[in-house]
């Protein structure tokens, strides 16, 4: 992290820090990761006078953290007029498919405003409004403008450049250690307790031994060949957690945000650095969602239309394309009905960065809609936590993305991740401090044993055969039953990817990264069915019998190498746990099930969403 970044403010003391003066000092924590939840769980530690250790595998603001946009959700002491805590509790989990756990989720939203002064407390700087109180959006699913932004679009690089601020002048004064360009490739463990981390640091391997690490490493974005995620997002810390024997839950509910970028120009000029999402935040001013006829379309699949849950707005528009057949595979957002209601110049006030990058990739999106296509974008699922963040294994903590809380359900409402890894990074830290290992001394979880939940996708079982696929034969045609084998065909097709290299044939493509987002893009991305699941578990467990054959730490000294494993063990945790639950639910959609699919749906062989 070389940034210029300014003096950081001197926080007052951090409210945990009060009682834990006598215990925090002389013990150690770990922490994994840079985004959010690892740079504000690292400052309190210190803060509270712990030995603070942050490590990252690139710079401090290599993270999905730095790509947030819309911003934090919190309903604040002078709320929105009409919104409260128990409103936000009750639109997560609405969002969250009846699929959340409703006690983390109160506690979610009735500490934000603690972890927003926390914020604050480190410098970051919200927009203000009119009143000069902070200016609150509204997003999807939520019943009342509550979202804090900063920058207008820019708050994630906001949020994280106020924190780094802080983390490198706690760095400079000594109470804290950073160490980026280190990669973490496994956890230590002794004694069925976790004592530290290994990591690779310029093609050397390293070990840091702690009291206690909190893995805050984020999502997986890059199981899926169309994401909204940085390169750092490769599921590390869950494969890490796992083969230390943590129990994982909720694997099969990945998000897919309605609105990334496509780039129909590419070609013609030089690409977009990475992918860019539009924000959610621009559909809550007014933008609508239209085909290529020019027809708005939303209001036929739900009834609030854009403003619908990000799960129903992202199936929606794959099974839009899919009736119409349209061979573009991708719909528009058109923003200039916010212009029109709000006034010229607003759209490039509220939204400096996204006009700009808009513009940068050739279109005015004051005059003309933006194409847009559903991306992987968020995991719902990962390591089981408990509401101080602890994991099943003793001596780990996980919070952020990584961690599965339960707050976000079969579908997560929006903004409210940022939120999650501020409150569970801070409860990590409190259990820290507290000295407690309640969960783990009371025997929740055996030592060295298999992890004893019944949600564990892994389940303890040897990874190649944790799949629960059926066999060829086992597998129903109940896809083309419901929706015609034209349409089976369809919803392969729709994904863009060629099925013939995948599963069922004699020949499978060998592994590779890309091969892998291709195959989980077509075979288990926003629509799926049982018979594509099984293909998919299949095409992964060869790959896995010939690549981690005992899914042992890799002995490589890439990074890369590791994360290539990381992805392949996680994609084989996803799709088991997504073949397991043939219900559709949230952002879990199986085509086969026919009581809940339009089973009228003429898919078309070009309706592809993917331009690989
Ligand atoms: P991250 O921010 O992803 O950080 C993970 C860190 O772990 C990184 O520093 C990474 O380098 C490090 N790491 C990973 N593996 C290793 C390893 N092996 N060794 C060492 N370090 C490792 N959410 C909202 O609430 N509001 C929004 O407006 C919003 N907008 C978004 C926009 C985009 C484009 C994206 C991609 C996501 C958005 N999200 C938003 C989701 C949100 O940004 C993430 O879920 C959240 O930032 C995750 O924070 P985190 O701290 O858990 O992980
Ligand atoms: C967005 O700005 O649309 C992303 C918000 C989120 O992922 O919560």
């Amino acid at each position: 992290m070389t940034r210029n970044l300014p003096a950081a403010p001197q926080p007052a003391a951090f409210p945990g820090a009060r009682d834990a003066a006598g215990t925090a000092a002389g013990r150690r924590l770990v922490v994994v990761g840079s985004g959010i939840a690892g740079l504000y769980a690292a400052l309190l530690a210190a803060d509270a006078g712990a030995e603070a250790v942050l490590v990252s595998k690139g710079g401090l603001e290599e993270s999905n953290t730095w790509y947030a946009q819309g911003g934090i959700s919190a309903v604040l002491p002078a709320p929105a007029p009409g919104d409260t805590v128990a409103a936000h509790i009750a639109d997560t989990l609405r969002a969250g498919a009846g699929h959340c756990n409703s006690a983390a989720v109160t506690l979610m939203c009735a500490e934000a405003r603690q972890d927003i002064a926390g914020l604050r407390r480190f410098g970051v700087v919200f927009d203000a409004g009119h009143d000069g109180g902070p200016a609150l959006g509204l997003e999807a699913a939520h019943s009342a403008p509550r979202i804090l932004h900063a920058g207008g679009d820019a708050t994630g690089a906001r949020v994280a450049e106020a924190l780094i601020r802080s983390v490198l002048a706690a760095q400079a004064e000594g109470k804290l250690t950073v160490l980026t360009n280190s990669h973490a490739t496994a956890l230590v463990r002794e004694r069925g307790r976790v004592t530290g981390v290994e990591y690779l640091r310029g093609g050397r391997a390293e070990r840091i031994g702690g009291d206690a690490v909190l893995l805050a490493t984020g999502g997986a974005g890059q199981l899926f060949a169309q994401t909204t995620n940085p390169a750092v997002a490769t599921a590390d810390g869950l494969a890490l957690a796992v083969r230390a024997g943590a129990a994982v839950a909720d694997l099969e509910f990945f998000q897919f945000h309605p609105t990334c970028f496509v780039d129909t120009a590419a070609g013609s000029r030089a690409a977009l650095s990475g992918p860019l999402l539009i924000s959610e935040a621009v559909r809550g001013e007014g933008a609508i969602l239209v085909d290529a006829g020019g027809r708005r379309f939303m209001r036929a699949y739900h009834p609030d239309a854009e403003l619908a849950p990000r799960d129903v707005v992202s199936r929606s528009i794959a099974l839009h394309l899919a009736k119409l057949g349209d061979p573009n595979g991708h719909v528009y957002l058109d923003a200039r009905p916010i212009g029109e209601a709000r006034g010229a110049g607003f759209l490039e006030r509220r939204f400096p960065t996204l006009t700009r990058k808009t513009r940068d990739a050739g279109i005015d999106w004051t005059r003309e809609p933006v194409p847009v296509a559903p991306a992987a974008h968020y995991w719902m699922g990962g390591i089981t936590t408990d509401l101080s963040a602890r994991t099943t294994v003793p001596g780990l903590y996980a919070a952020g993305e990584v961690a599965c809380t339960g707050v976000q359900g079969a579908n997560r409402l929006a903004s409210n991740s940022l939120l999650e890894g501020l409150v569970f990074g801070r409860r990590a830290v409190e259990d820290f401090l507290s000295g407690s290992s309640a969960l783990w001394s009371l025997g929740w979880v055996a030592p060295d044993s298999a992890p004893p939940h019944a949600s564990s996708a892994a389940g303890g079982l040897p990874l190649t055969h944790a799949s629960g696929a059926p066999s060829v034969a086992e597998r129903g045609s109940a896809l083309g039953a419901a929706m015609g084998n034209q349409t089976a065909a369809g919803v392969d097709s729709f994904h863009g990817s060629p099925q013939a290299s995948f599963g069922g044939g004699e020949y499978v493509e060998p592994f590779s990264r890309d091969a892998l987002r291709r195959l989980m893009t077509s075979h288990a991305g926003v629509l799926r069915s049982g018979e594509l699941l099984a293909e998919a578990a299949e095409t992964l467990n060869r790959w896995a019998a010939v690549v981690l054959p005992d899914n042992s730490v890799p002995l490589e000294r890439d990074p890369s190498v590791h994360e290539d494993r990381n992805l392949l063990l996680a994609a084989q945790l996803l799709v088991s746990a997504a073949l397991r639950r043939r219900d559709p639910l949230g952002a879990h959609y199986r085509a086969d099930e026919p009581a809940k699919t339009s089973a009228t749906i003429p898919l078309r062989p070009k309706a592809s969403i993917l331009h690989d």
